[in-house]
């Protein structure tokens, strides 16, 4: 293959891409790209195959690749474990006020021994609701297990009774998960049906010590909208006491700006979506995008494609 590529860690500048697509017959692309008609008009009739190095593809308009039969292709399953293993850490580093204890050690508020002082809450006899119990929210309440969760409930645009019979997991609607879980944990795809689900609606009906975690998919860009989470409303249910505390590792918009008003309560923890960011599952994302590429231009099946 002749390859273009853009050899630096920072995204690809918008212009740079839409100069150098002309004529391509395969894009590697990350969740960095909007790949959307503009720059499929700007590559042309020769354009066969797209392959992102994510498992999420809201950042790809798929109505346009379909419409030009291009194909795609995709990295599931080689980022579950490191995403399901981070959504742990975030989820005890919340629940146990884990970066607000630091802080304290090394700013001096460190003092006496105090009854009360940096309670949080513990997963031993909890409940644990899991929203979008797809791989990794299987592989986040298999690694929970061990710590003594009492129940976990799940919701999904259907019910999933193989998965959930492994956990085991009870089936239950949006209202009674939000109603009954101490911790929720949001892990589904961002989809029309998922888009602001987790809203004040939702977070009225949750307890004051619940915990929320999402380690979910957020929106590429801004301005296509939220992603699964309305922050206004975390933000409120969050400022107000009304939940306990929130972790997130997703955010609309990426970087969020430091000044973003979640950034300001010490009962959010934020991450700069690193769930999948371990050297191997960052490896195996790579080496699956470009053969899934390779195999796409041979015109041969993928190891992993979204079929249109
Ligand atoms: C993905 O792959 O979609 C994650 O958000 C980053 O690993």
């Amino acid at each position: 293959c002749h390859i273009e590529q853009w050899d630096f860690d920072d995204p690809v500048p918008r212009s740079e891409l839409l100069k150098k697509v002309p004529g391509i017959q395969g894009l590697y692309c990350l969740l960095s790209e909007t790949i959307d008609s503009e720059v499929l008009d700007a590559a042309g009739p020769t354009l066969r195959v797209v392959s992102t190095m994510s498992v999420g593809y809201d950042h790809i308009s798929l109505e346009e690749l379909k419409k030009r039969g291009i194909r795609l292709g995709y990295t599931p399953d080689v980022l579950t474990e490191a995403a399901a293993e981070l959504t742990v850490a975030l989820l005890l580093a919340t629940s146990r006020r884990l970066l607000e204890a630091v802080d304290e050690a090394k700013s001096g508020g460190w003092g006496s021994w105090k009854p009360l002082w940096m309670c949080g809450y513990g997963l031993t006899g909890s409940t644990v609701g899991i929203l979008g119990l797809g791989r990794i929210g299987k592989a986040v309440a298999m690694r929970l297990k061990p710590f003594g969760v009492k129940k976990f409930l799940y919701t999904n645009s259907a019910p999933r009774p193989e998965t959930a019979a492994a956990i085991p997991a009870e089936f239950v609607p949006l209202e009674e998960l939000a109603r009954h879980s101490d911790f929720i944990i949001v892990c589904c795809a961002l989809t029309p049906g998922t888009k602001g689900i987790c809203n004040s609606r939702m977070f009225s009906k949750m307890k004051d010590t619940a915990v929320f975690i999402n380690t979910s998919r957020k929106a590429a860009q801004k301005e296509k909208g939220g992603g699964v989470v309305n922050q206004d409303d975390l933000y409120q249910a969050l400022a107000s006491g009304h939940i306990a505390a929130a972790g997130l590792d997703v955010t609309v918009p990426e970087p969020l700006p430091t000044e973003h008003p979640l950034f300001k309560l010490k009962n959010c923890v934020i991450l700069p979506h690193i769930a999948s960011a371990t050297w191997s599952t960052r490896n195996a994302m790579a080496v699956l995008a470009a053969n899934n590429l390779l195999a796409g231009l041979r015109g041969d099946p993928m190891e992993r494609e979204v079929f249109l």
